[in-house]
């Protein structure tokens, strides 16, 4: 049986750069503080473009670094905690955006560990020969979601998008593939939808009205208990995927971990004991970027040519739901590309 490989990556910012001091500009903030507790220095934000529109540019530079065509493309996953609408799926749009006229598309909710549920779901299908091709890709416009009011809270995340083509091929690609949940902490991090208006609760009597839903819509974090959460659900998947797959950390080149938190990253470091050259990040640069942080991380990595053919690569992140994954890919794209 054939495997499931990369085929290519492709990944898009805003342009809109916004430091932490414009940020201390704005709200009582600074510098010293954002990059100590997390180590963000900047983190790009949309000024107009909703997700399909980053999704759609990440997803054209992806196709542009590999010889699908658009048509070829039979599948297209968008993980995503910030969707244009609640239907059609950002996949959908996305698929209208860049002619992908033969997909199957829809989107998947999995917030920051996204990009690792979407990656494992198009693996399935293209493992059992129901899909060839599949595009998939991590976005967000968290922005549009944040109370720009709230320090604690707005300071730490970004826009973006980041996308993989995945197909098949005769060398393995996707050694192994792990995920999980636990809804006991859905709490622990959230954003709302639409509430259920109290009036509903009288619709015998009376028809529904608009409830005052001003705030209701933001993200919400328990802060600390993210961070416990976060260590000890990479550490163990990690070791779950290393363990499963008969590995031991020396054989693996790089570890890109979900772009949080550098604190977050340097714990499970002194946790693990692994080498922290080992690990990639780029969040001094984009903040959390959510479902689109590990693809973005790995396009920049695939551009900079830091991935070379046979390289063992691993792929790891947590998020609201709770959620976890993660993935061990051994590189099967010929040393890259830059621009
Ligand atoms: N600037 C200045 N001061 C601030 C800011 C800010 N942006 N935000 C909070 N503070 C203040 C608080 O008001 C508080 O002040 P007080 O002591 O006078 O009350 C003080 O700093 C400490 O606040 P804490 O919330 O206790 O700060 P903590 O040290 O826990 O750090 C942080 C907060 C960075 C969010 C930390 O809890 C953390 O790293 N959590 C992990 C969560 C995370 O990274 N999540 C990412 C999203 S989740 C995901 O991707 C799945």
């Amino acid at each position: 049986m054939k495997e499931v490989q990369i085929l290519a990556t492709g990944s898009y910012v805003p342009d809109r750069i916004v430091t932490n001091d414009e940020l201390a500009t704005v709200i009582d903030t600074n510098d010293e503080w954002i990059k100590t507790r997390t180590g963000i220095g900047e983190r790009r934000i949309t000024t107009g473009e909703n997700t399909s529109s980053i999704a759609a540019k990440a997803a054209l530079k992806a196709l542009e670094n590999s010889s699908i065509k658009p048509l070829d493309i039979d599948l297209i996953i968008v993980a995503t905690t910030t969707p244009d609408c609640y239907t059609p799926s950002t996949a959908c749009i996305v698929q209208d955006i860049i002619g992908a006229a033969n997909a199957t598309c829809f989107d998947i909710s999995a917030a920051c560990s996204g990009f690792i549920y979407a990656l494992n779901i198009a693996y399935q299908f293209i493992k059992n020969g129901t899909k060839k091709n599949a595009l998939i890709i991590g976005a967000e416009t968290l922005s549009k979601i944040l109370d720009w009011n709230d320090r604690s809270i707005c300071v730490l995340f970004g826009d973006g998008a980041g996308a993989a083509i995945l197909g098949c091929g005769e060398e393995k690609g996707l050694i192994q593939i792990y995920t999980g949940s636990d809804g006991k902490g859905a709490n622990l991090l959230k954003c709302n939808a639409v509430p259920i208006d109290i009036n509903n609760k009288k619709l015998k009597e009376k028809i529904p009205q608009n409830a005052d839903n001003e705030g209701y819509h933001y993200l919400s974090m328990e802060g600390r208990e993210i961070f416990k959460f976060a260590v000890k659900a990479m550490g163990e998947t990690i070791k779950t995927l290393l363990s499963s797959s008969g590995l031991t950390i020396d054989d693996i080149k790089y570890i890109v971990p979900h772009q949080a938190n550098l604190r977050i990253i340097d714990y499970m470091i002194k946790k693990l004991k692994v080498d922290k050259k080992k690990f990639y990040t780029n969040l001094q640069y984009y903040g959390n970027t959510s479902a689109a942080s590990i693809p973005i991380a790995l396009d920049q990595m695939n551009r900079e040519g830091l991935l070379e053919k046979g390289d063992k690569i691993l792929l790891v992140g947590f998020g609201g739901g709770l959620t976890w994954g993660g993935t061990i890919i051994e590189w099967t794209i010929d040393k890259q590309i830059s621009s």
